[in-house]
């Protein structure tokens, strides 16, 4: 399916997540509920599990989430052994960025040295490593964040803002680094042929990851 075979959706629009992070921050504020966590533990213990058996923690890599929500896929990395001033989190939703700041901070052993920022991926890129003199991550996650961009509507020229994500996603990836994605919109066969081409220079690795030669 391409990304301008899905009708648009609300949960394609900013103001959808912005709406979801002022609530679960509210609630965090009020009760510690942390919030949602998307496809449930299983996908956290799924991309966790892959991460330590391809990723090594020793080799310190940089860990970017695209979407990062309320964090808990990078809080999760930090209790399997990713050094937190390794790992940051981007979302275009500020109260999303608000929210896992304070869940990090609440958790603190290291969670409020995870970097959390707004920035809208579809328009700018992540400067985190520029500022470390990096140029590239070693493991860029996507937990429903290529999904909810695929819901949005195509703009006025007619192309859909998702359809930019893929070389997007491969400019940011140091070269031998991983993309990894979980996703519901998109079957495995979707992914590969959206993420591994020419135009992103990426190469299917196994089941939803994808590498930079
Ligand atoms: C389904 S939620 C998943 C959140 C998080 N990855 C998790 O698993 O809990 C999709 C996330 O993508 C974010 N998002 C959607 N479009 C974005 C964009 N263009 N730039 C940055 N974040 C975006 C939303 O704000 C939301 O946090």
């Amino acid at each position: 399916m391409s990304s301008d075979d899905l009708p648009s959706s609300k949960l394609g629009t900013k103001q959808h997540w912005d709406d979801v992070y002022s609530t679960e921050l509210t609630n965090f504020e009020e009760i510690g509920d942390e919030g949602e966590i998307w496809f449930g533990e299983d996908s956290v213990e799924k991309m966790v599990d892959w991460t330590v058996d391809n990723v090594a923690a020793s080799a310190n890599p940089s860990i970017l989430e695209v979407g990062s929500g309320n964090g808990s896929l990078l809080f999760a990395l930090l209790e399997a052994g990713y050094a937190p001033d390794r790992m940051a989190g981007v979302d275009y939703s500020e109260d999303a960025v608000r929210l896992s700041t304070a869940i990090g901070t609440s958790k603190g052993e290291g969670a409020e040295k995870i970097r959390f920022s707004a920035c809208d991926f579809l328009a700018e890129y992540p400067t985190e490593l520029s500022v470390a003199g990096e140029t590239g991550w070693n493991l860029v996650l996507d937990k429903g964040t290529f999904d909810a961009m695929a819901l949005a509507e195509k703009d006025v020229t007619g192309s859909h803002p998702a359809d930019t994500y893929p070389k997007r996603i491969a400019h940011i990836i140091r070269p031998g680094g991983y993309f990894l994605i979980v996703s519901c919109n998109f079957t495995e066969d979707e992914l590969r042929t959206k993420f591994a081409n020419g135009a992103t220079g990426l190469e299917y690795h196994v089941s939803d990851v994808f590498i930079r030669r």
